[in-house]
């Protein structure tokens, strides 16, 4: 039987590409997407994760929309500068392709408790951006951490540098009070954080695989990701059109957890001073008594993009 996950998102070039991963991967079924501010504001993000879904003829997977500022800082500048102006990488998604389409009238975290709730044990969450809409759900109803099946979220970093600070990685970043609670409640978390999303990169050579014999995804992701390209040339000086793997790598260990190693270590988030964001792991397992988090910290890069083409290509 498919597992069944609720996807957290604020499409997002690699959100997109991870929404694609699952929508061909029969092994997930998508109960909804919850939206949350992040790579954009969250109309920008919702009228996307609406988009995407027309896209790929599957607008029967209802979206709610969530937060669209963090629980307790002022908000960061939204994330435009790395995913375009409409946070799809400039190819003109300004408004919704299909008037018809439109998002649940329930608040991402009313929508996640309820489902939750109402199937216990079943539900996977997989957040890819900041961690508000689940943080407010458990405001919202605690028992939801015993409820869930699995946490699988894309954030973070143990020993790799941050992405947006010295020490911090961008999801965690936009609400480090959110995380907090994310990590302190009692449920099983995997991190997929910088240390394997930024060990796998895709190159351009990669996407014209993706984008071969006129594979509608392919080309689409391809078409996408040449404005998050320019950006990792620019801010990391990768020549070959190269991008790191965020958040599909989620995806891939909800698919095939084999593919990564992690170790299981109590985080807490900083939620002020120059660490504000980071996650910091008790890697000696001596000083907090906080939940252990699955931390992953190893990747076979090959069989992960070997799995991604599969799917993106079948
Ligand atoms: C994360 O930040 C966002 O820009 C990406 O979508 C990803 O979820 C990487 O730090
Ligand atoms: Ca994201």
């Amino acid at each position: 039987m498919a597992r069944k996950i609720i996807f957290d998102t604020d499409p997002g070039v690699d959100d997109a590409m991870a929404l694609l991963f699952v929508l061909n991967s029969p092994e997930i079924e998508i109960i909804g997407l919850t939206t949350i501010f992040g790579n954009s504001n969250v109309d920008a993000t919702t009228r996307n994760a609406l988009n995407l879904l027309d896209f790929a003829g599957r607008s029967d997977i209802p979206v709610a929309k969530g937060a669209n500022v963090p629980l307790v800082i002022a908000p960061h500048p939204t994330g435009e500068f790395v995913h375009g102006d409409d946070a799809m990488g400039n190819i003109g998604w300004q408004h919704l392709n299909n008037p018809n389409v439109h998002e649940v009238d329930q608040h991402a975290a009313q929508f996640i408790v309820e489902q939750v709730m109402s199937q216990p044990g079943e539900i996977t969450l997989v957040p890819v951006g900041p961690l508000t809409n689940i943080a407010l759900a458990l405001q919202l109803e605690p028992r939801i951490a015993k409820k869930v099946k699995e946490v699988v979220m894309m954030g973070g970093s143990v020993l790799h540098a941050g992405n947006v600070s010295p020490l911090a990685e961008a999801n965690i970043h936009n609400d480090p009070h959110a995380a907090a609670l994310v990590f302190r409640a009692e449920w099983p978390i995997t991190m997929a954080g910088l240390d394997v999303t930024e060990m796998v990169q895709m190159n351009a050579a990669y996407f014209d695989e993706l984008a071969a014999g006129s594979n509608r995804f392919g080309q689409f992701i391809r078409q996408i990701v040449a404005y998050y390209q320019q950006f990792h040339l620019d801010w990391y000086g990768m020549p070959n059109g190269e991008v790191h793997t965020h958040d599909p790598s989620a995806i891939a260990y909800l698919i095939d957890p084999s593919i990564y190693v992690g170790h299981q270590w109590p985080i807490m988030v900083a939620t002020d001073g120059p660490a504000i964001g980071a996650t910091i792991a008790d890697r000696r397992l001596r000083f907090w008594k906080s939940p252990k988090v699955n931390c992953l910290m190893q990747v076979d890069g090959k069989r992960l993009l070997d799995l991604y083409r599969t799917r993106i290509r079948a």
